[in-house]
């Protein structure tokens, strides 16, 4: 039988904006001793990329041929986690409303997700044989970037408690109300859940973990205890 190092577990969390997922997902990566990696930042960095070379994001034959040319290089260290598009950082830049609003449609395009999957597959697949084990988050992870994962988390809140959080988080940023907030978010989910390519979706075997009156801490203990339980099950 092949034997796996119990360290190298491959955790995936999924969920929609302003569930606590990056914030769940890099105090967990940093409280065990594993790697990290943020693929939203993957699909709002090859966003980025289109949007200064002048492709026009709502052409999703344009951002199809161009999805190769971007090299996407993301660090998972949970603590510093860095990305970085053709050698530039990035980690500023994606953050902005322009990529916030164009990165539905850009990572609804086939050839960006199997651009872009393929990635995350390979860096989920360098932690597992470095032994040391990563936490994935995004939308599709458990569905079908990493169908075997570990253990399979999705995050899920009210509509409300997600705008306030996303509202709080923008504050002193970028000018945000809470009605225009959940409005966006509310958008963005649908775009996220109904595209045709491996839409935002809740694996069969994940675990649900409701935030909505939690505090991002007990969101932390509650998925650093599962990972755990995972681990200590595999030993
Ligand atoms: O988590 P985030 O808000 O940074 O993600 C930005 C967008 O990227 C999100 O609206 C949908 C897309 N995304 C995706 O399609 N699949 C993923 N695994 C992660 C993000």
């Amino acid at each position: 039988m092949e034997t796996v190092a119990p360290s190298a577990v491959i955790v995936a969390i999924d969920g929609p904006s302003g569930t606590g997922k990056s914030s769940t997902s890099k105090a967990v990566a940093a409280k065990l001793g594993l790697r990290y990696l943020d693929t939203g930042a993957q699909y709002r960095a090859i966003t980025w990329w289109m949007i200064t070379n002048g492709v026009d994001t709502a052409d999703a034959q344009a951002v199809a041929i161009a999805a190769a040319k971007p090299v996407i290089v993301s660090g998972t260290d949970p603590s510093a986690p860095t990305i970085t598009v053709d050698g530039l950082d990035a980690s500023g830049p994606i953050r902005t409303q322009e990529v916030t609003s164009k990165v539905s449609a850009v990572s609804a395009v086939p050839e960006v997700r199997t651009l872009i999957t393929e990635l995350q597959r390979s860096i989920a697949a360098r932690a597992a044989e470095e032994a040391e084990g990563i936490v994935v988050e995004g939308r599709d992870i458990g569905t079908t970037v990493l169908p075997a994962a570990d253990l399979k988390i999705f995050l899920t809140a009210s509509a409300e408690a997600r705008a306030a959080r996303r509202s709080g988080e923008l504050r002193g940023k970028e000018a945000s109300d809470l009605a225009a907030t959940k409005q966006a978010l509310l958008q963005r989910d649908a775009a996220d859940s109904g595209r045709k390519t491996s839409p935002l979706a809740m694996a069969g075997d994940a675990v649900e973990v409701d935030t909505t009156e939690l505090t991002l801490d007990q969101v932390i203990e509650c998925v650093v205890t599962l990972v755990e339980e995972k681990m200590a099950g595999r030993k």
